[in-house]
């Protein structure tokens, strides 16, 4: 069963859900397995299909994943904020401050998580030059987003988080994953949503993004 969404209405409804989650439901296999089987429709460079899903539901492994996502969001680092960043993030101000929000909550609450997520990709590309960063990540990334919109129309929530990036050798171990050969790709909780309705977001508008012909 599916939600009664429109391609249209399903692209622009499939939120990071947070507060949204609830926790007391377990997701059925079949249903995790369903969203796998449509995510791995996505394209791959020279069609090597290397991904891989890690989905955690066991209570004790739960608990060992969860920890180490609190670990690690703080040492999250990333690229600089820009002038342009700060621009895009105060043009809705609300939605950036919900994110924040959204995260605290998501924080208290992580433990609670009936399953996680954690894509990945065969190849390490650790300073490996942008050209083959962006094989290797667009042959996971597409994928991953289809997981999350396949489980969005069948009633589930995601948000996406790179919480593995700082503790990745760490998060390999406890799953088991050949960290040498392997790269964790993202880390996304994944629940049932209290309630369907979703709304489209506010973002910046199309003309600062949109280039015709020349940037
Ligand atoms: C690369 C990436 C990293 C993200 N990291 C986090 C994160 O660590 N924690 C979190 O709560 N949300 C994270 N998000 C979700 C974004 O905050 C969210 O997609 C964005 O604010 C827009 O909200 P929306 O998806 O509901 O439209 C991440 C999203 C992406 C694409």
């Amino acid at each position: 069963m599916t939600l009664d969404l429109t391609p249209d209405e399903l692209l622009s409804t499939t939120r990071a859900v947070r507060k949204r989650l609830d926790f007391t439901r377990p997701v059925p296999r079949t249903l995790i397995e369903e969203c796998v089987d449509l995510a791995v429709q996505a394209p791959t460079g020279r069609n090597r299909q290397r991904w891989h899903f890690l989905v955690v539901t066991e209570p004790e492994r739960r608990r060992a994943v969860a920890d180490l996502f609190l670990r690690a969001l703080p040492l999250s680092t990333g690229q600089p904020l820009t002038d342009q960043d700060h621009w895009r993030m105060n043009y809705h101000p609300e939605s950036t401050a919900g994110v924040f929000d959204g995260l605290r909550h998501l924080i208290d609450n992580i433990h609670r998580v009936p399953a996680f997520v954690i894509p990945a990709v065969e190849g390490r590309t650790d300073h490996a030059p942008v050209s083959v960063q962006a094989g290797a990540w667009g042959s996971i990334l597409p994928a991953v987003w289809s997981f999350m919109l396949a489980a969005r129309a069948r009633g589930l929530g995601t948000t996406w988080t790179t919480a593995q990036g700082p503790l990745e050798a760490e998060l390999a171990q406890v799953l088991g994953v050949p960290y040498d050969e392997v790269m964790l790709a993202a880390f996304i909780p994944l629940a049932y949503t209290i309630g369907t309705d979703f709304k489209p977001a506010r973002r910046i508008p199309r003309e600062r993004v949109l280039h015709w012909d020349r940037w």
